[in-house]
């Protein structure tokens, strides 16, 4: 076989058989083929497509491009996948609530990069924690805790790794296709048997409107249900911040205000209902009302903040922090944003407030920065909130007055006000099962 050919096929639109597949995706692994043959077939498959039958060998391939993992965790491993958010930290909200209820979650993450924030940062912005486990290490964990939230090695999907950094520089991300490959590639490697995938739409979701992402949620429940995987993807919103706090150990900060039942809102309603499908899915729960009112009551009781806290302990980090916030990192600086004029907040941009978070020193601009953990922001409004002006709209938590000045402006900018009272925004929009699409309506 020659990439050539490959090239050639795709070019003109054809299906590639298993076999062409199989050639590129080694190719990618073990980089026997060049960038740029590479490049180029990645973007003939961004304009041509791919039909059900090529992303399925696409994924396998890609899956099988280096280890599969086949979990001990004494019950179904269970992992939920955002397709990023700003301010999204519901894996630290449900992960623990979903082990208290007897689940088995075995999470690999990712860095944040861009405007989204990353789970594994989140989690290293407390004091000691380790992310880079063993094998034996995190199954072990599952097994005994009943999570751990761990990062992916890089024995895992290595096709993945090539495509992706390639797919970041040749504007080749937004095909749908291409996505479901290389996220469901990753899961199935990983050992998942049961997938919940949280697919975001809005303002800088993968997927510019509803529809493409439902499609997009459509295809890779597709494709994993074809795997012999329990899958279902929801479609949530992205039009603000998910949580009221933006930044790495603000963001732990809300889950544990969550998980110890001081804080309410989108944040802990979209972590519930992902939690349920999860239980659900795995087979811990039988119905979605069983799910919600075991995982409501792992809140109440506590069980949820303890599993967090003995998932803490056993990757070394200081697990105090869920009884006394006050032991993570803190920005020196704190600032108040306030409107300067009056008001109802209609729409906020969630790219340039994680951006804004991003160049307070949250986030990277390159893959090698280091972060600052402590700084990032609380919003005090969300979308549909009345304003009179000098009401704070969000406090910032930065490193220096100078980065709180710069910052004020950007998170002003990245806020719009109407006269007119403005809905709230939309949170959920759809389940998505192999059996079809549900709307969901809150
Ligand atoms: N996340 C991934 O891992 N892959 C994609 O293609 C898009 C988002
Ligand atoms: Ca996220």
């Amino acid at each position: 076989m020659d990439i050539l050919s490959v090239l050639e096929n795709k070019k003109r639109g054809k299906a590639l058989s298993a076999e062409e597949i199989g050639f590129f995706v080694r190719g990618a692994a073990d980089h026997s083929l060049p960038d740029y043959q590479l490049a180029a077939l990645l973007m003939a498959i961004r304009l041509n497509g791919m039909d059900a039958r090529e992303t399925a060998d696409l994924t396998m391939a890609m899956a099988y491009s280096g280890d599969m993992l086949i979990p001990d965790v004494g019950g179904v491993p269970v992992d939920k996948h955002s397709t990023g958010g700003v301010g999204d930290t519901t894996t630290l909200v449900l992960a623990p609530l979903v082990a208290a209820c007897g689940g088995k979650v075995l999470k690999m993450s990712g860095r944040g990069l861009g405007h989204t924030g990353g789970t594994l940062d989140k989690l290293e912005s407390i004091p000691g924690m380790r992310i880079a486990l063993s094998e034996k290490e995190f199954q072990d964990i599952v097994r005994t805790v009943g999570c751990a939230v761990v990062s992916q090695s890089a024995q895992l999907a290595p096709a993945d790794k090539t495509l992706y950094s390639l797919r970041d520089v040749t504007a080749t991300v937004d095909s749908i296709p291409l996505i479901v490959s290389s996220i469901l590639s990753k899961k199935f490697a990983a050992g998942a048997k049961a997938i919940v995938l949280d697919v975001k739409t809005g303002s800088g979701a993968l997927m510019p409107t509803l529809e493409a992402s439902i499609e997009l949620a459509q295809a890779m429940v597709a494709i994993g249900d074809h795997a012999g995987r329990r899958i279902v993807a929801v479609v949530s919103g992205m039009e603000e911040p998910l949580g009221s706090h933006v930044g790495n150990a603000l963001e732990v900060k809300e889950a544990i205000d969550i998980l110890a039942g001081r804080a309410q809102g989108p944040l802990k309603k979209v972590s519930l209902f992902l939690g349920a499908q999860m239980l659900l899915a795995s087979g811990v729960a039988d119905t979605e009302e069983e799910a919600l009112d075991r995982l409501n009551r792992a809140l109440d009781s506590g069980a949820g903040l303890q599993k967090l806290k003995e998932m803490i302990a056993a990757q070394g980090g200081d697990s105090r922090v869920c009884d006394d916030v006050n032991l993570l990192p803190k920005a020196p600086v704190l600032y108040p944003v306030r409107a300067r004029e009056g008001g109802f907040l209609a729409h906020v941009n969630g790219t340039a407030l994680g951006l804004a978070a991003q160049r307070m020193g949250a986030g990277r601009v390159r893959k090698e920065d280091a972060i600052d953990p402590a700084v990032g922001f609380v919003m005090e409004k969300r979308i549909g909130d009345e304003v009179k002006p000098g009401d704070v709209l969000c406090t910032l938590h930065a490193a220096s007055a100078e980065s709180a000045k710069e910052t004020e402006e950007r998170v002003l900018g990245a806020l719009a006000f109407t006269k007119e009272p403005a809905p709230k925004a939309r949170l959920l929009y759809a389940l998505i099962t192999p059996q079809g699409v549900r709307n969901l309506h809150e």
